[in-house]
């Protein structure tokens, strides 16, 4: 496996063939992992971007926090199939004086975007960036983060970018909570009170699948749940999995998605609700 420091370098490898996509920001896990199996069988040659993006957090977030655990999360490339790593730093992604955002609009502005005002303009404009340097023919993104992907599907549709978008399911511990980078920021005490955000949901998810449709008593269940575990609600929302638009009664595939705050870590995790029979 190679690690390629500069935009040069992976224009070079890049050259040509079917080449696999996986954007992250490090910290690597086995939920990283599964979108590096996934392109890995999928394509002649797989590249990892680690890259922390500055552009995507706000002036109170967690950027100089953030975990940064280079060499285990090359190990973890390698061992899951990757043929590159890029891991460009602030100055060759952002030269200055930079100037060029890409945004979309409407998706951005509910849920996460509700709360990390500008978050998603910073993840719009890297990933369209390591697209055009990477130029990969498949990318692969995490249902985790359901929103960032439903944009990041709308972005490329729309801007008519030569890519296939492919979403992978959440990979999950085995109690239940969906593996997230943030993850070993949690106390051994808010490691138990995490779960509460998927146990929440799989009671939601099981609430539908006895016949409720009601979308405020799906949401009532939600919050009810969430309050006993949590120390902050940001949203529980119970919108429609296709333009994030809160619903009523639930007839389409529907997002339940919440974030809530277990100590000082933000937690996100969402289920998509589908009739079986429609
Ligand atoms: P990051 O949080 O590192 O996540 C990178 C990719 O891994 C995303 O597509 C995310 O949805 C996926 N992922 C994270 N946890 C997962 C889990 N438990 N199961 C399945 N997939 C999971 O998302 C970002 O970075 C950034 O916004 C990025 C797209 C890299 C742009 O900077």
């Amino acid at each position: 496996m190679e690690t390629l420091r500069t935009i040069e370098e992976v224009r070079e490898w890049r050259a040509t063939g079917e080449l696999g996509f996986v954007a992250t920001m490090g910290a690597l896990h086995e939920g990283h992992a599964s979108l590096v199996r996934a392109s890995a069988g999928a394509n002649a040659r797989t590249l990892v971007s680690v890259f922390v993006n500055p552009t995507q957090f706000g002036p109170n977030e967690d950027l100089a926090k953030y975990p940064r655990t280079l060499e285990a999360d090359l190990e973890l490339c390698k061992t899951a199939g990757a043929d590159a790593v890029f891991t460009p730093d602030n100055a060759m992604m952002y030269p200055e004086p930079y100037r060029t955002w890409v945004e979309v609009e409407g998706l951005t502005d509910r849920l996460c975007g509700a709360s990390r005002p500008g978050h998603f303009r910073g993840v719009t404009t890297v990933v369209t960036k390591f697209f055009n340097i990477v130029q990969p023919s498949r990318a692969y993104f995490g249902q985790k983060d359901a929103q960032q992907a439903l944009i990041l599907k709308r972005m490329t549709a729309d801007l008519n970018l030569p890519v296939e978008i492919v979403i992978c399911p959440i990979v999950r511990e085995p109690d239940g909570l969906a593996m997230s980078s943030r993850n070993r920021y949690l106390s051994e005490d808010e490691r138990k009170r995490a779960v509460g955000l998927s146990k929440a949901l799989t009671e939601v998810r099981k609430l539908f699948e006895s016949g409720t449709r009601n979308a405020g008593i799906l949401r009532g269940q939600l919050i009810t749940t969430l309050d006993d575990y949590v120390d902050k609600l940001d949203y529980a929302e119970v919108v429609s999995a296709e333009d994030l638009q809160p619903v009523n009664e639930i007839e389409g595939p529907t997002l339940v998605a919440v974030a809530a705050f277990v100590g000082g870590t933000r937690l996100i995790d969402n289920v998509i609700l589908v009739d079986r029979d429609s």
